[in-house]
């Protein structure tokens, strides 16, 4: 497991951020954001991931308006919500969408990348300084407005720089400038960086393609030198506008990336935009970005399988995990973000699309509940998430499709999660919580789901969504009968010596306030779980 690294800060305290990321890629107004916000509150989130358009902010070169931020931190101060602005400029989604009109009508001194076959490509070059000077000026410019109406409150907490950077519709710039580049010497940093690092995609192509000590990309990399060149152009191009923002402003900033699919020949610059930090170049980026503070995928993958690979691949010790954007789609999420915030050390989590997940009449989608529940939830312990993250203490509570329960190893117990109603044994819950008379199998749409943080050998804090947790001391194995199955535990049978059960909530200075506290039939079942019960704590004895 990597390192905490809190990236995220408010007045020098460590922040969790949580909660979403607006739709509204045509422009927001007040009655857009409006909805944005409102749905954050719902699901309890703290932070709203909102674009800011360069557009929008310098209409005229040298001229600009930061009215439309100046709006949105107001409304975020109304709501007491904090912001991470995505400044859509020279990449949003792998073209050139959000510049603005004064540059997307001068190719000649805004040069766009050319394909192969000599077509222009709705794509700004990294290559030109110009495209980089300009949007370097006006990125500076919004950090030095940042620094000036915001650095005492912190509404804003931190900056996307771009959104899902690379080029669609060629796997390179093959116009003047792009070839020169591409003919010219590796730059010696990137030699000299792969040499130190011996391992990695891009240090295998290296050395399948001869290890050559310097020469030009293709005699570097192969077949792969194209999709390189471009990665090292857009990570210095972005590093270089986050070097400048940040000496305006020093707040934390990332790269978001469009991950390669999972088709059998994905092609760069056709499946997904070349040149992006997918996994394959992130050594790359991470390389010529010693100014962004880390490289974060959308996660827009549903199942557990790849949902984990690619946590895997950008959990490391030079890059802390952070999810910009998932998928609410398919609600995979609502498991998902349990998974990386326990397993991955993840600094913060926004799904795409808060307004969503709200009906005309300002309800929840009955098919959003889930995502709502789960973000809700992981809301109620941000105070142990700060606290315990990497200390191994915060478990996740998965359950994978047809699993009924899972075993689970704390320190100094043994504990078994059920899903669903319990198969043999009391099943009840409380009068809020009726349990079928018939135990079913868990449905797809309420599989079992949350955290276990155990803070003390004896405590435990739980959250989430159907399941129960029975714990055995380690010590009291050898007291139980060998007969003795899983599905048989109850609290009161040896070994559990249950202290107290308590739902309650963390108060601001983070202290639990306990809400409600089980006993009797209501405790007899296990430790069990739903969302509206807030925060479970279960406190055992020995
Ligand atoms: C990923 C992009 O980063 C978002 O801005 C948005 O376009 C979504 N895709 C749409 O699903």
């Amino acid at each position: 497991m990597t390192e905490v690294k809190r990236v995220f800060k408010v007045n020098g305290k460590p922040f969790f951020p949580l909660g979403a990321q607006s739709c509204n890629s045509s422009g927001y107004n007040d009655k857009h954001s409006e909805t944005a916000f409102k749905a954050i509150q719902i699901l309890h989130g703290n932070t709203l991931e909102i674009p800011v358009y360069w557009n929008q902010c310098e209409p005229k070169e040298g001229k600009y308006d930061f009215a439309s931020v100046d709006d949105l931190i107001a409304s975020a101060r109304r709501y007491g919500i904090k912001l991470i602005l995505l400044w859509f400029a020279t990449w949003k989604n792998g073209n050139m969408d959000y510049a603005p009109a004064w540059v997307k009508t001068n190719q000649k001194r805004f040069k766009r990348v050319m394909s192969r076959t000599g077509n222009e490509v709705w794509n700004l070059s990294s290559h030109c300084k110009e495209n980089l000077e300009a949007d370097k000026n006006a990125f500076a410019a919004l950090c030095k407005h940042l620094k000036t109406t915001d650095s005492k409150e912190q509404t804003v907490i931190g900056i996307q720089i771009q959104n899902e950077s690379g080029i669609l519709g060629s796997d390179r710039d093959y116009g003047p400038d792009g070839q020169a580049i591409f003919n010219s010497p590796v730059p010696a940093k990137l030699v000299t960086a792969m040499k130190k690092t011996g391992k990695g995609y891009v240090f295998d192509m290296w050395q399948k393609t001869g290890g050559k000590t310097a020469g030009t990309w293709p005699e570097l990399f192969g077949w792969e030198a194209g999709e390189f060149m471009t990665a090292w152009g857009i990570a210095t191009y972005i590093d270089n506008m986050a070097a400048a923002g940040k000496k305006n402003y020093d707040i934390p900033m990332y790269i978001n990336v469009w991950l390669i699919g999972q088709g059998w020949w994905p092609i760069p610059g056709e499946a997904y935009p070349s040149g992006g930090a997918v996994t394959k170049v992130l050594d790359i980026y991470k390389w010529f970005t010693p100014h962004v503070d880390m490289i974060s995928p959308d996660t827009h993958v549903a199942d557990t399988k790849n949902y984990q690979a690619v946590c895997a691949a950008y959990a490391r010790d030079d890059n802390p995990f952070f999810n910009p954007e998932t998928g609410a789609a398919g609600n995979a999420h609502a498991w998902n973000m349990f998974r990386s915030i326990a397993e991955y050390n993840c600094l913060g989590d926004f799904f795409f699309g808060v307004e969503r997940i709200l009906a005309p009449d300002g309800s929840v989608r009955p098919e959003n509940q889930i995502v709502v529940d789960s973000v809700r939830c992981t809301a109620a312990v941000i105070p142990l998430l700060l606290k315990y993250q990497g200390t191994g203490k915060i478990h996740a509570v998965i359950q994978e499709d047809l699993s009924m329960s899972i075993l689970m190893d704390f320190e100094g117990y043994s504990g078994v999660v059920e899903f669903g109603d319990r198969r043999g044994g009391y099943n009840g819950k409380d009068w809020k919580h009726p349990s079928n008379d018939v135990p079913k199998a868990p449905s797809y749409n309420n599989r079992g789901r949350g955290l276990i943080i155990q803070t003390e050998k004896n405590e435990f804090y739980l959250i989430g969504a159907n399941y129960r947790l029975f714990l055995r001391p380690k010590s009291a194995v050898e007291n139980l009968h060998p007969r003795l199955v899983i599905a048989d535990f109850a609290p009161k049978m040896p070994g559990w010596n249950m202290v107290s059960i308590d739902e309650g909530h963390f108060d601001r200075d983070g202290e639990f306030v306990i809400d409600q506290s089980r006993n009797g039939d209501e405790a007899d079942p296990a430790a069990w779980v739903e969302p509206d019960c807030g925060v479970i704590r279960v406190i055992t004895c020995e």
